[in-house]
C-alpha cells in the first residue's frame, strides 16, 4: 500500500485543492456579478436622489427604484454644443467609458485641465427633476482629482441653475478623517443654498478655515476641511472646471434661455 506521505499524493492533494478553490472563487464571482451590477446602479440612483435632497432615511431599494423612475429624467448632453443630444442613448451610457475613448473625449491642455482629469468626456448624462413639465432641479455628474484620488460626485442645482440644492461624492480614495471628510454630513449640509456664479464667473469655492458669514461673498463659500486643504482645493477646482466654459456653463446658459 502506497504511503499517504508520498510526494505524488501530496502534490495530487495540493493540485486538487487548488482546482476546487479556484472553481469556488470564480463560480462565486460569476454568480455574484449581476447582484454587484444591480447594487452599483442602485447606489448611483441613491446618490443622485441624495444630491437633490430627495432621499429619505431608511428607504428600501424598491422605494429608491420607484422614486428614481417616477421623478428623475436622465438626458445626454453634448458638452461642446451645450445642448441635449439623442445621438447616444441613456440606457447603456457609461460616462467613464466615454471619457476614456479618444473619439468621444477631449484632451485637455494644462491650462484647461483645472480639475486634473487629463481628458474631458464630450457627452455627459444629466438628471432632471420636473414637476408638471417645469424644471425643479438638475443633477450634474462632476469629477476631479483631490490629493490621492479622483473624486466622483453629483451636484444638484435649483431651477435658477445658480443655487446649489445639494452636493456629494459617491466615490473617492481620500484619507478617512482628513480628505475623507467630504462625506461628513455636516460638511455636505453647507452646500445647499450656496450660489455658484458671480457676474457669470464661477465663484463657488471651499475656503481655508471657516466661512466668515458677515463678509460679502460668503454665499459662494463653504468651510475648508481641517487638515485637508489639498482635498478642499481639489473640490474647488473640480467645481470651477465643471461649471466653467469647458464644463456645463454653455449648457446651463442654453437651458436657462430655453435653447438646450
Ligand atoms: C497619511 C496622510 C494622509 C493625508 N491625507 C490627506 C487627504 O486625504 N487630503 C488632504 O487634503 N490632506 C491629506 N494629508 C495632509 C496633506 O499632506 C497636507 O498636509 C494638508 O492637505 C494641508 O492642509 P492644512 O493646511 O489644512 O493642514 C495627509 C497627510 C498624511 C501624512
Amino acid at each position: 500500500m502506497a504511503s499517504n506521505d508520498s510526494i505524488k499524493k501530496t502534490l495530487l492533494v495540493a493540485v486538487a485543492l487548488c482546482i476546487v478553490c479556484s472553481l469556488v472563487v470564480s463560480g462565486a464571482a460569476v454568480l455574484l456579478k449581476p447582484a454587484q451590477v444591480k447594487n452599483k446602479a442602485l447606489d448611483r440612483k441613491s446618490n443622485i436622489l441624495a444630491a437633490a435632497g430627495m432621499l429619505e432615511p431608511g428607504q428600501s431599494s424598491a422605494e429608491i427604484e420607484e422614486k428614481f423612475v417616477s421623478r428623475i429624467t436622465p438626458k445626454i448632453v453634448d458638452i461642446e454644443a451645450g445642448r441635449y443630444t439623442t445621438e447616444l442613448g441613456v440606457a447603456n451610457f457609461e460616462q467613464r467609458k466615454v471619457a476614456k475613448n479618444p473619439e468621444t473625449s477631449t484632451d485637455l491642455g494644462d491650462a484647461d485641465d483645472v480639475a486634473n482629469i487629463s481628458r474631458r468626456e464630450d457627452y455627459a448624462i444629466v438628471y432632471l427633476v420636473e414637476t408638471d413639465g417645469k424644471l425643479d432641479k438638475i443633477i450634474l455628474p462632476v469629477h476631479g482629482y483631490g490629493l490621492w484620488s479622483t473624486l466622483y460626485g453629483f451636484l444638484a442645482l435649483e431651477a435658477d441653475l445658480n443655487t446649489i440644492a445639494g452636493f456629494g461624492f459617491y466615490e473617492h480614495g481620500e484619507t478617512p478623517g482628513l480628505g475623507g471628510e467630504v462625506d461628513n454630513p455636516k460638511w455636505k449640509d453647507q452646500w445647499s443654498g450656496k450660489v455658484v456664479y458671480d457676474e457669470g464667473e464661477v465663484a463657488i469655492k471651499v475656503v481655508k478655515g471657516s466661512v466668515d458669514t458677515g463678509k460679502s461673498g460668503a454665499e459662494h463659500q463653504v468651510d475648508g476641511l481641517s487638515g485637508a486643504t489639498l482635498t478642499s482645493n481639489g473640490v474647488t477646482n473640480l467645481l470651477k472646471f465643471w461649471l466653467g466654459e469647458m464644463g456645463y456653463k454653455k449648457f446651463l446658459t442654453n437651458l436657462k434661455s430655453g435653447e438646450a
